[in-house]
């Protein structure tokens, strides 16, 4: 890719989308467009340090929104689609909007792509989770099927199957990222790594589904950013690339972890009532990308060492979203369960 050109990130008020926008700015003399919702999990402080960048632009609009999206998608030379409703437990009390976004949003994203002018590459950003969870020691490859087991999951790879059929079809530029369980700044603190770290930091439970024993690979969100930057401009159209740390650890090692780097008591850990239809563990080989040069910088102590860091040392940052509609929700998920809950015996 050559300098000036103009790259639309979806979904870059969240988590990975703000880290990407950051790497990309830092990195290349781009334009970068954000076109985001900002649902409860969009947040214009992810990006503070930019937002006065000549090269960055912010567009509040929906993925869903045709007319936004053809007008933004008219000036892009690539798209990348971070937009989403991101959370499982969420997707299990209502998945209706989680349709709405991955699966409806990418068909307008995808059908505006048709259109575009100048467009030569549609990066489109999917899960592990659409393989389901892995049995034994089975490590997913890219040929391996699709078998979502949550809502969340069946409307990532509903979003993902449209992309492919969109290549086929129209001969669109697209390829897929299907990465692991990030972790690192600005993740919102509905997910375990960042409610776990901030709920240690003020005393409070630590909540583990059942026995804690559901393994995830965790993935430091700049070895994410760097895996995607390869992709947008190295990946071969038409194909999907698992991106996999190799960091796989049970929830209750993970919680130890935090509670050991912020010197919190074990008994500050608490087993809940399971998520429904927990998915086991993930896993992937990430041999295609790694033969395109990619490997991952930090291993799972280094990972989790400045993730950590991070959030004692932005508490701003995360006290001001846990004091809005955070409160209601964090009541209605655990507030129950944590009455019921299970001490940790070590
Ligand atoms: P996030 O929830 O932090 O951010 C999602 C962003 O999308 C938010 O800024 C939100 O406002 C925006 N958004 C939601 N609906 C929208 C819509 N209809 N139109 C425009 N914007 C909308 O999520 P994240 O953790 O940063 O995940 C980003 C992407 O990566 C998602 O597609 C997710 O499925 C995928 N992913 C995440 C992980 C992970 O571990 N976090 C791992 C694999 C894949
Ligand atoms: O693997 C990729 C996926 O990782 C992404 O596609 C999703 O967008 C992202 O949210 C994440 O999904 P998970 O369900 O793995 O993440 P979560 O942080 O919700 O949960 C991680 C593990 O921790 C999982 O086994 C459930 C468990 N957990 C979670 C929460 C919120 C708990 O034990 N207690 C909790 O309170």
């Amino acid at each position: 890719m050559t300098a000036s050109r103009t790259v639309l990130v979806t979904g870059g008020a969240g988590f990975i989308g703000s880290n990407f926008i950051r790497h990309l700015l830092a990195r290349y003399d781009y334009h970068i467009i954000n076109l985001d919702k900002l649902t409860y999990a969009g947040n214009l402080d992810n990006l503070r340090d930019v937002e006065d960048d000549p090269r960055y632009r912010f567009v509040q609009g929906d993925v869903c929104d045709a007319a936004v999206v053809t007008e933004l998608m008219n000036e892009a030379s690539a798209v990348v689609n971070f937009a989403a409703e991101s959370h499982v437990d969420r997707s299990i009390e209502d998945a209706g909007v989680f349709i709405q976004t991955q699966v409806y949003g990418a068909f307008v994203l995808l059908e505006a792509a048709r259109q575009a002018p100048s467009l030569d590459r549609f990066l489109h950003i999917s899960t592990d989770e659409v393989y389901g969870h892995s049995i034994g020691d089975q490590r997913f490859t890219e040929e391996d099927p699709f078998r979502p087991r949550s809502p969340y999951a069946a409307a990532k790879a509903g979003g993902e199957l449209q992309c492919h059929a969109f290549g086929e079809t129209y001969g669109l530029p697209i390829v897929v990222a299907r990465p692991a369980n990030n972790i690192g700044p600005y993740q919102y603190p509905e997910k375990a790594i960042p409610l776990f770290v901030t709920n240690a930091l003020d005393d409070e439970p630590l909540p583990l589904y059942g026995e804690g024993l559901q393994v995830r690979d965790r993935l430091f969100v700049d070895d994410h950013c760097e895996a995607l930057d390869l992709l947008l401009h190295s990946g071969e159209i038409g194909e999907a690339y698992n991106i996999s740390a190799g960091n796989e650890r049970a929830n209750t090692e993970v919680a130890e972890t935090i509670l050991e780097m912020l010197e919190k008591p074990k008994s500050l850990i608490r087993f809940v009532e399971d998520r429904p239809g927990h998915d086991q563990r993930y896993a992937m080989s990430s041999r295609k990308l790694e033969a395109l040069g990619w490997s991952p910088r930090h291993d799972y102590e280094a990972a989790m060492e400045k993730t950590v860091a991070w959030y004692r040392d932005h508490r701003e940052w995360w006290e001001k979203i846990k004091s809005g509609e955070y409160r209601e929700y964090y009541e209605r998920m655990y507030g129950q369960r944590l009455a019921e809950s299970k001490p940790f015996e070590s």
